[in-house]
């Protein structure tokens, strides 16, 4: 049974998941990464050679596709229909076509129900996307929202590509990032936006570690669950 729920949402690279796996693992809770979720979904309809604007198909494929998520400390491992898939979710066409199932509104649903049974099974849990202050957990305990300027999320995209030996221009990035938050933040349901009692946190300039501290400093102060 879930007690202590603390959501981070934000804009397309801004630090959350890899913040979200620390204040996660500093909190003795598990982490959710949403966006494995419809990376997972998005790679699942590719793979059946859907027709992405077909609606009906992709509801289909969610539907009829196993998909498993444990969260390790390297981060959410995904299986589709058994097999690994966390490696491919981040392709960059998978990123792309995220958005055709992210503004889908029943696969926004069967998502959202997906986070909220993942959550159930753990006491503490620490997790991020774009609607889980709003939509997915409005009663959390904490809400966190993240950001950082295009430049510093287009430099770190830029280093978690090519650590993975992605090679894409900066400007091909920040095209990217700023395509998808536009995406994000006006689709008709769970958009990107602020919840009125979230946290904003600015991460530009700041180091990992130092966002992590003032979360952790932040769910001390604002929390009866202790740390
Ligand atoms: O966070 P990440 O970049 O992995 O998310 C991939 C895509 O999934 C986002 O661009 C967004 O469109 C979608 N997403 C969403 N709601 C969430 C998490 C992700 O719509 N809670």
């Amino acid at each position: 049974m879930v007690r202590l729920v603390i959501t981070i949402d934000g804009p397309a690279a801004s630090g959350k998941s890899t913040v979200a796996r620390l204040l996660a693992a500093k909190l003795n809770a598990t982490f959710l990464d949403t966006g494995a979720m419809y990376r997972a979904a998005t790679l699942a309809a590719m793979l059946d050679g859907a027709d992405l604007t077909n609606q009906q198909r992709i509801l289909e494929v969610i539907d009829e596709t196993v998909f498993e998520f444990k969260a390790t400390p390297n981060g959410m491992l995904v299986r589709i229909d058994g097999v690994d898939a966390t490696a491919q979710i981040r392709d960059p066409k998978v990123t792309a076509n995220a958005r055709c199932i992210a503004c889908l509104v029943p696969a926004r649903e069967r998502l959202v129900d997906m986070q909220r049974r993942f959550a159930q099974a753990y006491e503490r849990i620490v997790t991020e996307g774009r609607d889980q202050g709003t939509v997915a957990f409005p009663e959390a305990n904490v809400k966190f929202y993240l950001t950082a300027d295009l430049n510093e999320r287009a430099r770190r995209r830029q280093a978690e590509l090519k650590a993975k030996g992605v090679i894409q221009t900066d400007d091909e990035i920040r095209q990217a990032i700023l395509k998808r938050d536009q995406s994000d933040e006006n689709r008709a349901v769970g958009p990107l936006k602020l919840a009125d009692d979230a946290v904003i946190v600015d991460t530009t300039g700041l180091s990992v570690n130092e966002v992590v501290e003032k979360l952790v400093d932040c769910v001390k102060q604002k929390c009866s669950v202790k740390p």
